[in-house]
Parts: C-alpha cells; structure tokens; sequence
C-alpha cells in the first residue's frame, strides 16, 4: 500500500519558505499504474521523492507497505565508474538478469561506461536498472523523456509488460505512456492539496 495522509512539505531555503504539498490525502490504487501530470515545477518529482522515502514531510505521514520500491529518476544517475551492465547488476546481483533487460533495451554498448553512452541510452540503462530490481512499486519520473522515436517502441512495450500486476506512478505529459495508465491524475494548484482525476 501506499498511502498519503496529510501530508504537507515545505522547502526553506535561505530564510524562505516554500509550500509544495499541503495536506494531500491520496491512496494509490494497489496493483495498478497511476499517471501525473502538472506543469513543471509544482511538485510532481517531490510526490515521488516522498513516496521512495528520499525526503521527509514537514507534516503528515507516508506509508509506503511495499518490501521493495524502484525508481527511475529524472536523470539517469548512473554510476560513473561502472559499465553499463555492471550499473544494472550491482541491484539484482544477477548478471544473467541484467542481460537479458539490457538486450531489450540497449542491444549495443552494454560494456560502456556512462560518459560513453548518449543520454537517451543513459536512461535506457536506468529503466532497465529498475526492472532487474524487480520491485512490487516503480515510481517513474518522465522515464521516456528523450528516448529517440526509433527505440521508444521496444521500450514502451518492455516496460508495459514489466508493469502488469505491480503498483506504478508515472510522471508524464506523454501519450504513448498515458495510454497504458489506468488512473490519470491532474495537479492544478500549488500548493498541492488535491490530485485530481481526469476523465478520459
Ligand atoms: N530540495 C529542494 N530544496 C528546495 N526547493 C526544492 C527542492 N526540491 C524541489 N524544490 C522546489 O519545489 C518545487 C517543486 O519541485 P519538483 O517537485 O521538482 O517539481 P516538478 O517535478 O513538478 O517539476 C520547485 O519550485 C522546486 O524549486
Ligand atoms: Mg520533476
């Protein structure tokens, strides 16, 4: 389960205040893919962040059931020092798991090192990073944000099938990822008390 009660969240930086969240109850349907959007900057990626544990609310609590969360950031966040395939299975502990995502997703350069790779293969790595973390929720944060057309395809169609059954929230504006959500979810206001669902 994961569940929002109340929660409110408040950046200070340099003596100033500011109120992403504020008081926002939801419950994120188990066993389903839920969808947000909003503009930038209003707080999509804090939602995540707050949910993977990475950041503390000010007030409120998050209560996060699942023995296992992957996350697929913003950035790739790849470690640097390690290829390709060694960034995949250094979470699964399993290389022959982490070839096989890494075949789907990023068939040549899975010897290379980050600073090798384009940033749309970066973020193949990372997306397959946290399929082979086989985890019962995956929070994705524009996942498929400068994948190139010709790939994106084989990307879309692994990641539907890796997140059949599992708990998944997406940030996304993207209609080839829209259209396998089974909740959209709209953010309008700032601070965010309310996720909204849109009817489609
Ligand atoms: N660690 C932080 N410290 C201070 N302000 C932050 C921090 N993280 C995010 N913010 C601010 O909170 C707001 C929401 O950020 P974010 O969740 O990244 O938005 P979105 O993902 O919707 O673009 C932004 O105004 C951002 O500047
Ligand atoms: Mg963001």
């Amino acid at each position: 389960m994961l569940k929002f009660e109340k929660v409110s969240l408040t950046f200070k930086t340099e003596g100033r205040e500011q109120h992403v969240l504020k008081d926002l109850s939801y419950t994120f349907e188990t066993g389903r893919i839920t969808a947000i959007t909003g503009v930038s900057g209003i707080g999509k990626t804090t939602i995540l962040n707050l949910a993977a544990g990475l950041l503390e609310t000010s007030e409120g609590s998050v209560i996060n059931t699942f023995a296992k969360t992957a996350y697929v950031f913003q950035e790739p966040r790849l470690l640097p020092w390690k290829t390709a395939l060694e960034n995949v299975t250094c979470v699964c502990g399993d290389e022959k798991k982490a070839k096989f995502y890494l075949d789907i997703l990023l068939p040549e350069g899975s010897d290379k090192y980050p600073d090798e790779l384009s940033g749309g293969m970066q973020q193949r790595v990372s997306i397959a990073r946290a399929m082979a973390y086989d985890a019962e929720l995956v929070l994705l944060d524009e996942a498929l944000k400068g994948l190139d057309m010709q790939t994106k395809d084989a990307v879309v169609k692994t990641l539907r099938e890796h997140l059949k059954g599992r708990t998944a929230i997406m940030i996304t504006h993207d209609k080839s990822e829209l259209e396998f959500c089974d909740t959209v979810l709209e953010i309008s206001d700032a601070p965010i008390s309310e996720l909204k669902h849109v009817n489609r």
